[in-house]
């Protein structure tokens, strides 16, 4: 029996599979919009700055495990979002993608994260995402805690988290500033599932 880690799974409504360079369409709705950068770094990108972090957003170490997914919906094929387990930055103001980089999972603590683009809002789509891919960290990854930071105006991120089983840590330093700061470990996880039954 193989142990490789199997990246593409699905839930409800969606499928995940590892985002890759052909997914910039996706990436030029996600990261020219304002809206949608409001709360995730306040800045947009043009067409010609997404092309060239494509290579380092497409990375996986760890087995794959740890990396970017694109969500399709099933039941159209579109693309509606990129959800994420990557290496929390702490002083840095975006991820260190050298860190994504071989076998092992990195040092230090690995962030779960969801970006929608803005048509696909209000659906439940990013706690669907957000649940499933918590269930991926902790069933068929090696990671034993997740945790998660927001701009502490995004509400609706912050309510995601809470509904997905993430507990407050109140303030914590991530991305470079003082945020609201989230956790969540395997055997909480566990019971959160024990108890859902
Ligand atoms: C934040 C985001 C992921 C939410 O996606 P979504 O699919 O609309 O989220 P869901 O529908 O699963 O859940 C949102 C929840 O927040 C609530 N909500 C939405 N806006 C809210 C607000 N302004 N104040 C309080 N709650 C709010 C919704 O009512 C819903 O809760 P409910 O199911 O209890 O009613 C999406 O808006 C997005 O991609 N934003 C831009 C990128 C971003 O900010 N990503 C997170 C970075 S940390």
């Amino acid at each position: 029996m193989s142990n490789q880690i199997e990246l593409e799974f699905e839930s409800e409504r969606l499928r995940f599979r590892p985002l890759v360079v052909e997914d910039l369409d996706l990436a030029i709705e996600q990261w020219t919009d304002p809206e949608v950068t409001k709360y995730a770094g306040g800045k947009t990108y043009t067409k010609k700055e997404l092309i060239a972090e494509m290579p380092n957003v497409v990375r996986r170490c760890a087995g794959g495990c740890i990396g970017v997914w694109c969500l399709t919906d099933k039941a159209t094929n579109e693309k509606v979002g990129t959800a994420i387990l990557l290496p929390m930055p702490v002083e840095e103001d975006d991820t260190n993608w050298d860190l994504v980089t071989g076998d092992e999972i990195p040092e230090g603590d690995i962030e779960i994260g969801y970006i929608l683009k803005q048509a696909a809002w209000g659906s439940g789509y990013a706690t669907e995402a957000c649940t499933r891919l918590l269930q991926f960290a902790f069933e068929d990854s090696p990671l034993k805690i997740v945790v998660a930071s927001i701009d502490a105006k995004n509400k609706a991120s912050e309510r995601v988290l809470l509904k997905s089983g993430l507990v407050p840590q109140g303030i914590i330093y991530s991305y470079g500033a003082m945020c609201p700061g989230f956790r969540i470990t395997k055997s909480e996880w566990m019971e959160n599932q024990m108890r859902d039954v």
